[in-house]
């Protein structure tokens, strides 16, 4: 728990660059899974930062996103993938062909093999070595949403009603929010040899309490984070005001 959201971005940020530099020097590729939303914007401005100041290279590194919305074109203003390049790709240097963020333009009768081939993909990259994750209220991590098992892997999902009320001011109403999305499944997820989940702000309290202390279950994805042996939260004093 941290005093700031930017403690903990900058503590996060840290353990990236971190990993990051030490597979650089064993000469490996460093796998990173990385969310989006408000969240995580500054954990990507302290590795942009960290790039231009510090020398910090990603040359090493291969992105897989965790989500995006379906459908969402990518020059759309809320897609994932616009937010991941604007916020972080467009001013680090990992290699474009190593990027993956899920493809809201997919066709449906395409969807399965396409999550598919993603799914494979990351196992191809040799597994993902660290997974930054944001948080729901309605306990999703990705979009895994309620209801989501262990064994769910990268699938279409029917967005909750929360999730869209709480997307909608980004859409200029929740009208227009899609109601589906792409992304990794609470198996995948459960995969990264690390996990590091941030939530900020008193809205994210009683869903993170429920997280880390609650009962493990469906009903609340993000339970399941506690069956994994290198996870933790980083909190700003706010999101862990209800922990016991
Ligand atoms: C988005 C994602 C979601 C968000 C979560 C919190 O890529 O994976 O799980 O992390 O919805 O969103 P913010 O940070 O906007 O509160």
């Amino acid at each position: 728990v941290f005093p700031e959201a930017r403690d903990a971005s900058e503590a996060a940020a840290q353990e990236i660059a971190t990993l990051v530099r030490s597979r650089a020097a064993e000469g490996r590729t460093c796998i990173l899974g990385l969310a989006t939303g408000s969240t995580v914007v500054k954990v990507y401005s302290a590795l942009v930062r960290m790039h231009q100041e510090q020398g910090l290279s990603f040359e090493n590194v291969a992105v897989f996103v965790l989500d995006e919305f379906l459908p969402m074109t990518p020059e759309c203003l809320q897609s994932h993938v616009r937010f991941i390049y604007e916020h972080l790709l467009d001013h680090i240097d990992v290699p474009r062909d190593r990027i993956f963020v899920p493809d809201g333009t997919v066709s449906q009768d395409q969807l399965s093999d396409y999550c598919l081939k993603f799914e494979n993909r990351i196992d191809e990259m040799g597994g993902i070595d660290m997974l930054l994750l944001g948080i729901g209220r309605t306990g999703h991590i990705g979009f895994n949403e309620p209801g989501s098992g262990t064994d769910s892997r990268t699938r279409p999902i029917t967005l909750d009603a929360i999730t869209r009320i709480d997307s909608a001011s980004n859409f200029f109403g929740v009208e227009n929010v899609p109601r589906r999305a792409i992304t990794m499944g609470v198996g995948t997820i459960l995969d990264a040899r690390r996990i590091i989940l941030l939530a900020f702000g008193e809205g994210k309290a009683s869903i993170v309490a429920r997280a880390v202390e609650g009962e493990v279950a469906p009903s609340v994805p993000a339970t399941f984070l506690q069956q994994h042996d290198d996870v933790e939260f980083f909190l700003d004093s706010a999101a862990a005001a209800n922990l016991e």
